[in-house]
């Protein structure tokens, strides 16, 4: 592979099951030349997100699916190395859509949505706890799950970039908060690392009967990173008028068919809860003022951001799969 040629991984076919490397394709172009009123960012750390697996597929979604061929999709931040906007200078750094390779050139409608990475924050910070992950925490959490001082919350994916800063902060807000994370390791440091209460290990416990130990009151706030059987365990311990925050549903995301169920919606009925789909771009207007409260935890020491970061260029289609085998531990990029 060679730094000075643009290097770049495409979508080679669409997965079936399993994302896995084969389904990726490695090139090198040459680097682009940005033109009038266009800048040129140099990638220094690739972002991985669960959605992007579910746009690698010809299904519905919220945005169109990617197409065999392209650039595969993520967000990147680096640093502006050629510019000929006013608005941005030769060595700003930045995050934007830059998807797998070296060099972007974001087009115009992307320019709208290049951020300066602001003064004091780390490019990994800026990537998770400052980026999208943890607005999306703050969102789904406060706006949709409205958690009160002294109820339950339960997170699944618990222990994952989301999951735990949806934990931490429910801690803050005086919450009493369990989570469900894969194997002993993660569990602990739920409750070492990120101040849970309790921690639930779906591969080696019976999840149902840990949510009733733990929950003796029942669920207030379900966070659903996950789905399935956990989704199912979780609507059978409901508190009165719970609500459930439905942020994603990983153990579907390499599946071919459509999960069936999930059994026990008449849990709903009877504690008059509700379930509620949540995208965080519906929020980008007050990401400011999410921010500024996580700045202000961080600063108190009451939140912490785990960051795991992967190293090379040429690792960016094991770095995905990582994902889906949970073997991040925390927000996952990789260092160009
Ligand atoms: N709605 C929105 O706007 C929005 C925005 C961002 C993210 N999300 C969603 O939030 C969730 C977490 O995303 P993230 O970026 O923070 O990733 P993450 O939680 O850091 O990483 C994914 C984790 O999912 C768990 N996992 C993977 N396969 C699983 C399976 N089959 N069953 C149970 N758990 C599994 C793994 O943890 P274990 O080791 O514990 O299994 C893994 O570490 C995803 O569902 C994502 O789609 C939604």
């Amino acid at each position: 592979m060679s730094a000075e040629m643009n290097r770049q991984w495409l979508l080679k076919e669409r997965p079936q099951g399993m994302v896995q490397e084969s389904n990726f394709e490695y090139r090198e172009q040459s680097i682009p030349e940005p033109g009038d009123g266009e800048i040129l960012v140099h990638n220094l750390y690739l972002s991985f997100d669960p959605t992007f697996r579910g746009q690698m597929v010809d299904r519905p979604n919220y945005v169109p699916p990617m197409q065999i061929g392209d650039i595969m999709r993520g967000a990147s931040a680096g640093e502006v190395v050629k510019s000929n906007n006013p608005d941005f200078q030769p060595g700003d750094l930045v995050i934007g859509a830059g998807g797998w390779q070296d060099y972007f050139i974001p087009d115009q409608a992307d320019l709208m949505s290049v951020s300066k990475i602001p003064q004091g924050v780390s490019i990994p910070n800026s990537m998770s706890i400052f980026g999208l992950t943890g607005v999306t925490a703050y969102f789904g959490l406060l706006d949709v799950g409205q958690p009160k001082e002294g109820e339950t919350v339960l997170v699944s994916g618990a222990a994952g970039a989301t999951g735990s800063v949806v934990g931490q902060i429910a801690k803050i807000k005086g919450c009493r908060v369990v989570g469900i994370a894969g194997g002993p390791e993660k569990c602990a440091w739920l409750i070492e690392g990120a101040n849970f209460d309790a921690a639930i290990d779906y591969k080696n416990e019976n999840v149902y009967k840990g949510i009733l130990k733990h929950c003796p009151q029942g669920v207030d706030v379900y966070y659903e990173n996950v789905g399935g059987d956990i989704l199912e365990a979780a609507l059978g311990c409901l508190a009165m008028n719970a609500r459930i925050v439905l942020c994603g549903g990983i153990s579907s995301y390499n599946s071919e068919e459509v999960p069936p169920g999930p059994r026990g919606l008449m849990n709903l009925v009877r504690t008059r809860s509700r379930i509620q789909g949540f995208l965080v771009l519906d929020y980008v207007d007050r990401f400011s003022q999410a921010r500024k409260d996580i700045a202000q935890w961080m600063a108190d020491g009451l939140l912490v951001s785990q960051e795991d970061i992967q190293e090379g260029f040429e690792n960016a289609p094991k770095t995905f799969m990582r994902l889906f085998t949970g073997q991040n531990r925390g927000k996952q990029m990789l260092k160009l």
